[in-house]
């Protein structure tokens, strides 16, 4: 890949690049809709990623040009950055060089050319790993000093005010933090992560990845609206954030609310124990039982935070029923895909019971992806 990027590179901006960077999209485990509440969340790299290649310009001018793109290079002042002045996926790299700036670090122009194996639209943080791939490019380029945390923050920062995707962190996180044969325990509160072993091959396991292919349009304002909801049951409780309320607290403070807040909040302080239950288990060495507290988050998605959709419940269903240990709709929801914990031997049972349950139901087929535990950001050459 590093190679093919490279040339291409050549043939599209004229000299070599200075380097070749990549960036992973991500599956999450469990924790899910938590990082907006300062929670936790445990979600891995996939292997597919965002790479870049790209060379410094002296003149002011960003010049992109993405694989799958339309093969014209987007042609951009970097002093005219302005938050909703890019659209298409040129926002999301444009963000970050956007971003960085607002923090006042002294970054530039770039000729830049983008290659990703990350499936789009599929809820597995595509439009994070071209930020990503570009904060880290430019955080080693300009020496800027920057540690990984922080340019999650610079690149979810691109995604909330230029791209205004009012996305949490988790994402960005995982997409520069996650280490290779690990999930990656995160604190979206203090951004403190901890590396958890996930050895599904030793094990005798696999992680499917079921992409339903659908993606509701309603899918950015309800995922605001819930976000303000969220944060209105905070304040009303008098907490900082959902994270602050714990699961023996809930019955009473679910007393105190309105009764369209009580099913979030129910949603976000259960998933958060959720999260610290799938840690135990990963460390205990028992990946397997990690099976049931995916499809209790994933029934807890479903019934009180509203964000699953049919054809998700279906591969949720159609899995387990098939002898998925767990399974669950992974990412913000409304759509995207579905991560199923498997026994290696059954595999292939289980994407054809779910393939099979589409086509009854008169769905279209899902995409079926494996999800091997893969390396964070880096620098390929
Ligand atoms: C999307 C957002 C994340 C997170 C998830 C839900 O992926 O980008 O920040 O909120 O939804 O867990």
């Amino acid at each position: 890949m590093s190679a093919r990027v490279r040339e291409e590179f050549a043939r599209i901006h004229g000299p070599a690049p200075e380097g070749v960077w990549a960036a992973p999209g991500r599956v999450n485990l469990i924790g899910e809709h938590t990082d907006y509440n300062d929670g936790f969340a445990l979600p891995m790299a996939l292997p597919q990623t965002a790479v870049l290649a790209v060379r410094r310009r002296a003149d002011g001018l960003l010049r992109l040009h993405s694989a799958q793109g339309d093969g014209r290079i987007t042609e951009l002042r970097v002093a005219d950055l302005a938050p909703g002045a890019v659209s298409g996926w040129a926002r999301y790299p444009a963000g970050v060089v956007w971003a960085l700036r607002e923090r006042g670090l002294p970054v530039g122009g770039a000729d830049l050319h983008l290659d990703s194996t990350v499936p789009t639209g599929a809820g597995l943080s595509s439009s994070a790993a071209l930020e990503c791939v570009v904060a880290v490019a430019y955080e080693e380029l300009y020496g800027l000093g920057l540690e990984r945390p922080e340019l999650a923050r610079v690149a979810q920062y691109a995604e909330n005010a230029f791209a205004g995707v009012p996305c949490g962190v988790m994402d960005q996180m995982a997409s520069v933090c996650c280490a290779e044969g690990g999930a990656l325990h995160l604190d979206s509160r203090s951004l403190e992560v901890r590396q958890v072993p996930f050895d599904l091959a030793g094990h005798g396991l696999r992680l499917l990845v079921l992409d339903t292919r659908v993606k509701h349009d309603l899918a950015d304002g309800a995922y605001a609206a819930l976000r303000a909801g969220c944060e209105r049951a905070a304040r009303l409780l008098g907490l900082p954030a959902l994270r602050d309320l714990g699961e023996a607290e809930l019955p009473g403070a679910l007393g105190r609310l309105p009764a369209g807040l009580v099913p979030l909040v129910r949603h976000v302080v259960t998933e958060n124990a959720r999260v610290g239950r799938a840690v135990e288990r990963l460390e205990a060495g028992e990946p397997k039982a990690l099976g049931p507290v995916l499809t209790e988050g994933h029934a807890s998605l479903r019934d009180d935070y509203g964000v699953s959709c049919p054809e998700a419940d279906l591969a949720v269903e159609a899995a387990v029923a098939a002898g998925a240990l767990g399974a669950r709709m992974t990412g913000g929801g409304f759509g995207g895909s579905v991560i199923a914990l498997v026994r290696a031997g059954e595999a292939a049972r289980v994407t054809g019971a779910v393939a099979d349950a589409f086509g009854s139901a008169g769905f279209r087929a899902p995409v079926a992806l494996e999800a091997v535990p893969s390396a964070g950001a880096r620098r390929l050459g």
